[in-house]
């Protein structure tokens, strides 16, 4: 088969690879029909190299038709047409039973002392073949795939695999008490499906923070209140004025790792990115730092006892935190891979809508076939020809 697979810093490859074969009774084969590109797929992309091998399989947003399933897998049959959420997950073991499925004790990577497994997402996460691929086995099957309805095109549903649950959990974490604020920065598919889902909720105070022209008309156009990076001296103090000099009620972060605006972060990342993997890798993950500037304006945004809800992917050790503001503010802080089934449920009513609530069937702005993959990073990281979201379709 034909699969997208990493072997370097911004050197991404569509390659002919084995097709997967069932290895274990609970999986499944699924033929991939459609499958986007995540913010969280350009942090490999650009930094997290040390962590993949040159020909890992990558992708976490896949979605197609069931081909061949396990013995034990009795909740699937081949033709149906599933979802498949980025963390693999039981469904029944301690986690699993209270909704923590990215804690998932039967798929955590105890090797590597981490959390659930994820598909396409490097050794720290299992180094589980992605779904950036023309077929896909998807271990634990029985529990994982999202059976959905034929008819509404593959968007309509693709977005539950990742975008949706993730969007829905930060929202949730956010906690905005009713009639409150909420502020969130970075305005890529995850942040602006936050807006989304807030607007869903009731939230009626949204403050957009970005710097990209075209990413903050879209979140104009959604009726958020938005503030661009560039333009605006001072971020914090424009949403203070706005907000009876206190500052938002919650705020999510839905930047993550390498936000603008961190020289000094931005160079240390570079040059540890300059050492050969095996110093690198272990360097990384005991004193790897992120690009703060995103969250330390969190930090400073929120209001007194207000919350921080964290949805950008972060993987530094030894990340310097203003440890005093976080206390003195009182602060609560929520963060986490996405729990995606805890939230299938409650989000699934709105994409049979036929008025599609939360936008969906448009969401996409380029759609390409897997072959020109390596053409969809590219776009996607620099955010040229208006590129915010970029569907693959196998
Ligand atoms: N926790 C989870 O389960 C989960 C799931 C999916 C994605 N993510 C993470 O969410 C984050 C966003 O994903 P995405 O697909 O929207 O990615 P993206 O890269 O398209 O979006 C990030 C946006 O942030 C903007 N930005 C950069 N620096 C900023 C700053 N200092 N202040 C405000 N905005 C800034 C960028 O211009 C960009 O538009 C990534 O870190 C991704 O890894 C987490
Ligand atoms: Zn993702
Ligand atoms: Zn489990």
């Amino acid at each position: 088969m034909k699969a997208v697979t990493w072997h370097g810093k911004r050197d991404i490859r569509v390659e002919t690879v084995p097709d997967p074969t069932i290895q274990e009774p609970t999986d499944a084969i699924v033929k991939i029909t459609s499958t986007g590109i995540c913010g969280s797929d350009l942090h490999l992309y650009e930094v997290l190299g040390p962590f993949l091998d040159k020909g890992d399989i990558l992708g976490h947003e896949p979605m197609g038709i069931v081909q061949e399933v396990g013995s034990a897998v009795s909740r699937l049959t081949p033709g149906d047409r599933v979802v498949i959420p980025f963390g693999i997950a039981c469904g029944h073991c301690w986690m699993c039973s209270r909704g923590l499925y990215s804690q998932c004790e039967t798929t955590q990577v105890k090797a590597e002392g981490k959390g659930a497994a994820l598909f396409g997402y490097t050794k720290l996460c299992g180094q589980v073949p992605g779904g950036q691929a023309e077929y896909l086995r998807v271990p634990h099957a029985g529990f994982g795939a999202i059976k959905v309805p034929e008819g509404p095109p593959d968007d309509r549903f693709l977005y539950l695999s990742d975008v949706l649950p993730t969007a829905w959990q930060a929202v949730e974490y956010a906690a905005v008490p009713a009639g409150g604020s909420l502020a969130i920065l970075g305005m890529g598919p995850i942040g602006e499906m936050c807006v989304r889902v807030a607007r869903q909720q009731g939230v009626e105070r949204i403050f957009a923070v970005e710097r990209v022209p075209d990413r903050l008309a879209r979140a104009r156009a959604l009726g958020a209140e938005v503030i661009d990076l560039e333009a605006d001296d001072d971020v914090v103090d424009a949403v203070r004025e706005r907000t009876d000099g206190r500052g938002p009620d919650s705020v999510i972060d839905a930047v993550g790792m390498e936000a603008h605006g961190a020289p000094l972060e931005a160079t240390v990342q570079a040059v540890t990115g300059l050492l050969p993997d095996a110093i690198q890798a272990p360097l990384m993950e005991k004193v790897g730092v992120d690009r703060l500037s995103a969250l330390r304006m969190a930090i400073e945004l929120v209001r007194r006892g207000g919350t921080i809800s964290i949805i950008g992917v972060y993987g530094g050790m030894a990340d310097p935190l203003p440890m005093l503001t976080l206390f003195d503010k009182q602060i609560q802080l929520r963060l986490g891979q996405a729990n995606v089934k805890h939230w299938v449920d409650a989000i699934l009513p709105l994409l049979l809508d036929g008025s599609d609530p939360l936008g969906v069937d448009g969401f996409a702005t380029h759609r390409l076939p897997l072959e020109e993959a390596p053409h969809g990073y590219q776009t996607f990281q620099a955010k040229s020809d208006g590129a915010f979201k970029v569907v693959l379709q196998p």
